[in-house]
């Protein structure tokens, strides 16, 4: 694939990974993109996952045409995209490598025999790279999210290398909606870094962009502001979408019933959007993208051991450690001697900024009472004000 005039595409598509980054169930499998600028010198733009390297060096043979590369710009040390480094290197010896001093540190820890004496062109933050008409500009994105991370601009066919930056879930042989997968990508692996991402939209606010070129998912080339304006929503924590999510865990589905409930109660007052999710029955990154994607939140918990239930208790550790705020949040708990969820679940949200909790939270004694009918319906209008 080709991408302006002499941009060439030489990313593979994985479909036997079983969980990505170690946690993240990928149904449309993965994307591990790579790039070749042709100029009259020849720029790599990263490599691609150990499971890929004939694969990608075949790709990268192809589109050389027998012509020798003369950079590896590594833009990112995390193994999905750099672990074909030393491959490369045995394969084209004579290439130079260009990225910035923190990610020669890890290059040399991911990669004890590797000598790359005389072949390292170490780059500072705007440092350009001139290939021919093609003129790369390096660009620092510390902690988006690792911290040796530079996204790379050329200004020849304004196109953004931007490396996990607006990546996404799913291989490219799979059509699927970008905004879904792309956003359950960016609050599952980038979420807790918005202000560094919001240094980095910044910084890509004063260039001309016409395409992006991610390591994950497609390239973008048209309506770039949607993108754009989802990654300034996602990074600052703003509410996507009205909407309630209620998240809730049950064992017997007493919980499960009041949670059912307090749905039907929101829809019929016309509530926009109603999301209900068993935390312990669906995948958690999805329901942490919703729950940053709704403005309106409610947890619907067992009383465990004198605790929340596990489900509940991970999901609410997911929020708080990807900065979860800006936020209405309502408590539901259920316990048949001393429930104890509602003020365990608070308590977890204790250093979250900006949280605004219901007036109306509901206490259940093992199944719904009249009066926790009665207050379900308190909390659907409290929440549909
Ligand atoms: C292993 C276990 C531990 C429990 N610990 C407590 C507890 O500490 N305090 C309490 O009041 N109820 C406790 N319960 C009772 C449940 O919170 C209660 O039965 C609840 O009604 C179940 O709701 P459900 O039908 O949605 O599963 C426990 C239940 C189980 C299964």
């Amino acid at each position: 694939m080709k991408i302006g005039n002499d941009i060439y595409y030489v990313g593979v598509n994985d479909h036997q990974v079983d969980l990505f980054e170690g946690q993240y169930v990928v149904p449309n499998g993965m994307s591990y993109n790579s790039y070749v600028i042709k100029d009259e010198k020849i720029a790599v733009m990263d490599t691609v996952d150990a499971n890929f390297t004939e694969e990608w060096l075949g790709k990268v043979a192809e589109v050389l045409d027998g012509a020798k590369p003369d950079y590896l710009v590594v833009q990112h040390m995390e193994p999905d995209h750099a672990a074909n480094i030393e491959n490369f290197m045995k394969a084209y010896p004579d290439t130079t490598v260009v990225a910035n001093t923190k990610t020669f540190t890890m290059m040399e820890n991911f990669f004890r025999g590797m000598d790359l004496e005389g072949k390292k062109h170490i780059v500072a933050n705007g440092d350009t790279l001139t290939l021919g008409k093609h003129v790369l500009t390096f660009v620092f994105a510390p902690m988006v999210h690792w911290p040796e991370v530079m996204v790379t601009y050329d200004s020849t066919d304004k196109v953004l290398f931007s490396a996990d930056g607006f990546g996404k879930f799913g291989a490219l042989d799979v059509e699927e909606d970008w905004d879904c997968e792309a956003r359950r990508y960016y609050i599952g692996i980038v979420g807790k870094y918005g202000p560094q991402v919001q240094k980095l939209l910044k910084a890509a606010a004063t260039l001309d962009i016409q395409t992006i070129c991610p390591l994950h998912g497609p390239v973008l080339t048209e309506n770039l502001g949607h993108y754009l304006e989802k990654y300034d929503i996602w990074s600052s924590y703003k509410v996507e979408s009205e909407g309630v999510m209620i998240a809730y865990t049950s064992v017997y589905g007493h919980t499960k019933k009041a949670a059912e409930l307090l749905a039907q109660k929101l829809e019929e007052k016309g509530c926009p959007k109603v999301v209900v999710c068993d935390l312990a029955r669906e995948d958690m990154a999805e329901a942490v993208e919703d729950a940053f994607r709704y403005g309106k939140l409610v947890l619907a918990s067992i009383t465990y051991n004198g605790e929340a239930f596990p489900f509940m208790r991970t999901f609410i550790e997911n929020l708080t450690e990807r900065n979860y705020q800006n936020r209405t949040i309502g408590l539901i708990e259920n316990g048949s001697w001393a429930p104890t969820a509602a003020k365990v679940m608070k308590g977890m949200f204790e250093k979250s900024k900006n949280i605004t909790w219901l007036e109306n939270n509901i206490k259940i004694m093992s199944s719904l009472s009249d009066e926790n009918v009665a207050e379900i319906d308190a909390m659907a209008e409290e929440l549909c004000k």
